[in-house]
């Protein structure tokens, strides 16, 4: 077989191994009962895009980011990082979990919790580096938390936190960033500095994807989307897949013609 296996799918269906796509899903099903949360979706997240997650509340689009990392198991389908299963790639793939979904009550520093994405390259019975804790610093100064370091994780505001875990995912130094709703409740400013920073990793030529539920900025902030409901409704560049069409189907009766009409306008 060539470099670029075949991996025969399905049965009958073929999906090629290919290490230059950051994520490739397959057939990907998912259920925690009789009725699938995740059905039969196809799609690829291009290196270096910045890509949106969009559907309705209970659309799958978390289940959908745990299935892909294993957190959930698939009933069906596959996903291959950079052509590999997730095993094989860890260190290059960060996820930030949906924050509602994480209970910090337990008393641990903002530090180590940057320090927990580093922790790869922590040297024996944990002992961390001076060259790590200057980087966990470092990952705490690019969202800007660098003063909040000794804080315990509990004790900062839901916004704060948003902030720190986006400062783990970074000390993890990733090519795929997943990130589920990095965006959901934060202020203004740190929407800004938050958005500023995955900005930053798209231009360094790492791919993001983020579960997003502001319609209306996607065109501004985004590349590419891929609307989910259950199953997939439409995926593809911002500019041809995020149209009435595809949003009425993604949303049903939830979203009138004229809503979906102003988020059509070009943001700003
Ligand atoms: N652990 C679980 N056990 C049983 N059902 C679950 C579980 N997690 C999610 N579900 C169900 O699966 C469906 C998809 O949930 P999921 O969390 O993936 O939706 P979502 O698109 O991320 O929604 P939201 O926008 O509210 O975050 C929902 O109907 C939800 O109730
Ligand atoms: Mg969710």
């Amino acid at each position: 077989m060539s470099d670029v296996e075949l991996i025969a799918r399905d049965g009958d269906r073929v999906g090629r191994k290919d290490p230059e796509c950051p994520l490739a899903i397959d057939g990907l099903t998912v259920s925690y009962g009789d009725k699938p949360a995740v059905f039969s979706v196809d799609t690829r997240f291009g290196k270096g895009r910045m890509v949106a997650i969009v559907g309705p509340n209970g659309a799958g689009k978390s289940t959908l980011m745990k299935a892909v990392l294993g957190i959930v198991p698939k009933l069906a389908g596959r996903a291959l990082f950079f052509g590999e299963p997730f095993e094989s790639v860890r260190s290059r793939v960060a996820y930030v979990p949906q924050r509602a979904s994480v209970d910090w009550d337990f008393p641990v520093r903002v530090i180590d919790v940057v320090l927990m994405g580093l922790y790869r390259s922590l040297g024996i019975f944990g002992m961390t580096s001076k060259k790590d804790i200057a980087k966990a610093h470092a990952c705490l100064e690019r969202v800007g938390m660098a003063d909040f370091a000794r804080r315990q994780i509990g004790q900062l505001s839901g916004g704060q936190q948003q902030r720190v875990f986006l400062a783990r995912a970074l000390a993890q130094d990733a090519d795929l960033y997943l990130l589920d709703e990095p965006l959901a409740g934060v202020d203004a400013a740190t929407e800004r500095a938050i958005m500023s920073v995955l900005k930053d990793l798209k231009s360094e030529g790492r791919t993001v994807v983020c579960v997003h539920h502001d319609l209306a900025t996607v065109r501004s902030y985004f590349d590419d989307v891929l609307l989910i409901n259950v199953r997939k409704i439409a995926d593809g560049p911002v500019a041809s897949a995020f149209n009435d069409r595809n949003l009425q189907q993604t949303y049903g009766g939830r979203l009138g013609a004229t809503h979906i009409a102003e988020l059509q306008q070009p943001a700003g």
